[in-house]
C-alpha cells in the first residue's frame, strides 16, 4: 500500500507527513493528486504539490502555513489556497468538486462533489490518480495507471477538450514531454476540436498561459512542430504561420541559449521561452507582434523584448558585421538590450564577425561602468547640470575603447576634456 509514498522524496517527506497529520486531526481525508502522483510513480521530479481534501481544503490549507510560518493565498469562491513552503516549492489546497461546463471553451460552474467527481473532471487518465496519504494507497478510477505503463495520453470522456480546449495544448504538452502517445481515439477528438476551432474561442489569456507552458518545456521545438501538426497557431494569429524558416530560427536559437549557459554561468538566468516566442512570432511585422502581444496580455517586459528584436535586427547586422567595430559602437546597440534579444541577434545572423563582435560585448564591455561619480565632477568645479552626463558618456567611450583604465585616467581625461573647454 505504502510502496508510492515510499518514493517520495526526503525534502518532501516531512511537508506530507505534516498536511497528513493536521488532516487527520481535523478528521480529514487528504489526497496528493494530479501531475504530482503521475510524476511520483515516473520517477520524474515534480515540486508541485496537489492536495485534495474531501471537505475543508483551506482550513488545511491554513493550519498547514500557519505550522510552517509561510505565505497563503486563498481563493474562496473556487474553495482553494495555495502555500508558498519556498520559491521553488508551493503546495495547492482544494475542496473535492465537480465541474460543469454550462457553454464549451467556458470557465466551470463548480460545486462540491466526492473524490471520484474531482478526479473525472480533470484533462488525462495519467493525471486523474490520487494517493490517500493515510495509507499512501493509490485512487485510480480511470486506468491512469495503465495508460502510464503504456505511455499514453487518453481523456477521460469524449467532451473533454469541448469543456477546455486549452487541453488540446496540455495533450501535445506531455506527449512530446514524456514521448508518450495520444491514443487513437483521443487524437479524433483532439483534431475535432481543433477543426471546430475551439482553442480560439477561450480567453487569449489562457492560450496564453499554456503557449509559455509550452515554450518552457524542454525541447519546445518538437513540441511546436507537434502542434504545428495538430492545429497550427491560429490560436495566436491567423497571419502566424510557422515554416522552415522558424524552425531553422528555432534551432540556431537553442544553440545560442546553450552557448549562454554554458559560457555566463554568473549572468542572470535566461528566459529561454521569450526567446522560443521571438522566433516563433519571426515571420510577422512588428505592428502585428504588438498586436498579438496585446491581446495576449504579454507583460511590457516580454513585449519589449520580442518587438526590439525586429526593430534592430537589420541595423545591428549593418553595424556589427565588420571588423574593427568601435566597442563604444557595439556598446550603444547593445547595452540597451535584454540578453534574450541580443542572443536571437545572435542566432539569426550567421556572419563571424557580427558574431564575434556580439561574443566581446558579452564578453568585455556589457555592464562595463567608470569609477568617476558626480561627486568627483564637483571637486572638479564642475557646475551640476546636462554636462555631467555629456563627460560620464565621453569617459565611458574613451573606457570602452580602451583609452583609459583606472581612476586616475579618467580623471585625467576629465581634465584635459575641461580645459579643452574654457
Ligand atoms: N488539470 C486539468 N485540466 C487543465 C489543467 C489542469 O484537468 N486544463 C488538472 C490535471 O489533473 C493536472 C492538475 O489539474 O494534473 C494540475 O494542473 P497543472 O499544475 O497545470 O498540471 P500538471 O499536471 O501538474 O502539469 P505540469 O507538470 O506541466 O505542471
Amino acid at each position: 500500500m505504502e510502496k508510492y509514498l515510499k518514493k517520495i522524496p526526503e525534502e518532501l517527506k516531512g511537508l506530507i507527513n505534516n498536511v497528513r497529520d493536521i488532516a487527520a486531526k481535523k478528521n480529514i481525508k487528504a489526497y496528493l493528486v494530479g501531475g504530482f502522483v503521475r510524476d511520483l510513480i515516473l520517477g520524474v521530479k515534480n515540486l508541485d504539490l496537489d492536495i485534495v481534501s474531501a471537505g475543508d481544503g483551506i482550513g488545511l490549507a491554513q493550519d498547514f502555513a500557519d505550522a510552517h510560518g509561510v505565505k497563503i493565498t486563498v481563493h474562496q469562491q473556487f474553495g482553494t489556497a495555495t502555500v508558498f513552503v519556498k520559491p521553488a516549492l508551493k503546495v495547492d489546497f482544494s475542496s473535492s468538486r465537480k465541474e460543469y461546463y454550462p457553454q464549451p471553451a467556458h470557465l466551470p460552474l463548480v460545486q462540491a462533489g466526492s473524490l471520484k467527481d474531482d478526479l473525472f473532471r480533470r484533462d488525462f487518465t495519467i493525471n486523474s490518480m490520487a494517493i490517500g496519504l493515510k495509507d499512501g494507497s493509490l485512487v485510480d478510477y480511470f486506468g491512469g495507471l495503465d495508460d502510464l505503463r503504456h505511455k499514453v495520453i487518453r481523456v477521460l470522456h469524449p467532451l473533454s477538450f469541448n469543456d477546455d480546449p486549452t487541453r488540446i495544448l496540455r495533450a501535445v504538452r506531455f506527449e512530446q514531454r514524456y514521448n508518450f502517445k495520444i491514443e487513437p481515439r483521443t487524437l479524433k477528438l483532439l483534431k475535432e476540436a481543433s477543426r471546430a476551432r475551439l482553442l480560439e474561442r477561450i480567453h487569449p489569456h489562457r492560450t496564453r498561459d499554456d503557449l509559455i507552458l509550452v515554450l518552457k518545456e524542454k525541447e519546445p521545438i518538437k513540441e511546436i512542430r507537434r502542434i504545428e501538426k495538430l492545429t497550427g497557431f491560429d490560436f495566436v494569429s491567423p497571419k502566424l504561420k510557422v515554416n522552415a524558416r522558424t524552425y531553422a530560427l528555432l534551432r540556431a536559437f537553442k544553440k545560442q541559449i546553450d552557448y549562454f549557459n554554458k559560457n555566463y554561468t554568473r549572468r542572470r538566468p535566461l528566459d529561454n521561452w521569450v526567446i522560443y516566442l521571438i522566433a516563433l512570432l519571426d515571420c510577422l511585422d512588428v505592428k502585428t507582434t504588438k498586436g498579438i502581444c496585446a491581446r495576449l496580455g504579454l507583460r511590457k517586459g516580454e513585449e519589449k523584448r520580442t518587438v526590439t528584436y525586429k526593430q534592430t535586427k537589420l541595423k545591428a547586422l549593418k553595424y556589427l558585421s565588420k571588423a574593427r567595430v568601435k566597442p563604444a559602437k557595439i556598446f550603444a546597440l547593445l547595452e540597451p538590450l535584454s540578453y534574450e534579444t541580443i542572443l536571437a541577434l545572435r542566432g539569426t545572423y550567421n556572419h563571424p564577425l557580427f558574431r564575434r563582435n556580439i561574443t566581446d560585448f558579452l564578453d568585455i564591455y556589457n555592464g562595463m561602468r567608470i569609477f568617476v561619480s558626480g561627486n568627483d565632477l564637483r571637486g572638479l568645479g564642475v557646475l551640476p547640470g546636462p554636462r555631467y552626463q555629456e563627460i560620464f558618456t565621453q569617459v565611458l567611450n574613451a573606457k570602452l575603447n580602451g583609452r583609459v583604465k583606472t581612476k586616475e585616467e579618467e580623471l585625467a581625461l576629465i581634465k584635459q576634456l575641461l580645459r579643452k573647454r574654457s
